[in-house]
């Protein structure tokens, strides 16, 4: 198994796999504008061939890393194919977007998600959605669970990554459910 950034030609296998989860209400779906938008966020599991062919390769799994703000990047569309889960590639892709984020001088890293027990072995803390900034709910108009979002907001801190001194991002209004949310501008 290889990890490496994605290109243009694994978009439709990555689609594929998020779309499968996305399906049975684990994640949101993703369009090909979108991944193609955000395609230098993610990376891509890549199973080796068994011929050692480039065009017998096989992606396996993928996830994005999206900057929100200087010291926040969240984890989104994280995807292993059913048929190859529970063979650590999930945790190669988790551990992809750690070492993204200590690259970029990220401090802490985001996640909201049903999976929060998978989460917490990589040292994710459950937090308040409300300290999380505004902007994380930007992509809550499209999911179909607005109205009732059940999702749980996740945060690891890399302590060796420096604080930095910065301008805050606006806050979620406190009391404000996030549907509601979807309608603020940024
Ligand atoms: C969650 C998911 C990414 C895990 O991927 P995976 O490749 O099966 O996970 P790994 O094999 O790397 O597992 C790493 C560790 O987490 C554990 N683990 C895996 N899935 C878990 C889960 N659902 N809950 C708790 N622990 C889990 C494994 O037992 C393993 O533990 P170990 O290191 O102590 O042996 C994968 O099941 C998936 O794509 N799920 C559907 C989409 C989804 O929910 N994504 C998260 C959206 S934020």
């Amino acid at each position: 198994m290889t990890i490496r950034p994605a290109t243009i030609h694994d978009v439709p296998r990555m689609q594929e796999i998020i779309n499968s989860h996305a399906e049975l209400g684990k994640m949101l779906f993703k369009s090909f504008a979108q991944l193609y938008e955000q395609l230098r966020d993610f990376a891509v599991v890549e199973r080796d061939g068994l011929t050692g062919n480039a065009s017998d390769a096989h992606i396996v799994g993928c996830v994005g890393l999206t900057v929100l703000w200087a010291d926040l990047a969240e984890i989104r569309s994280l995807a292993v194919d059913d048929a190859y889960r529970g063979r650590g590639i999930g945790k190669q892709l988790v551990q992809w977007t750690i070492d993204e984020a200590r690259r970029l001088q990220i401090r802490r890293i985001m996640s909201l998600t049903y999976e929060h027990e998978f989460f917490a072995k990589f040292g994710f803390e459950v937090v308040d959605k409300d300290t999380l900034p505004l902007k994380v709910w930007s992509d809550c108009v499209r999911c179909p669970k607005r109205d009732g979002c059940d999702e749980i907001a996740m945060v690891k801190t890399l302590h060796d990554v420096p604080m930095i001194v910065m301008p805050t991002a606006a806050p979620t209004p406190r009391g404000v459910s996030i549907p509601v949310l979807g309608n603020v501008e940024d």
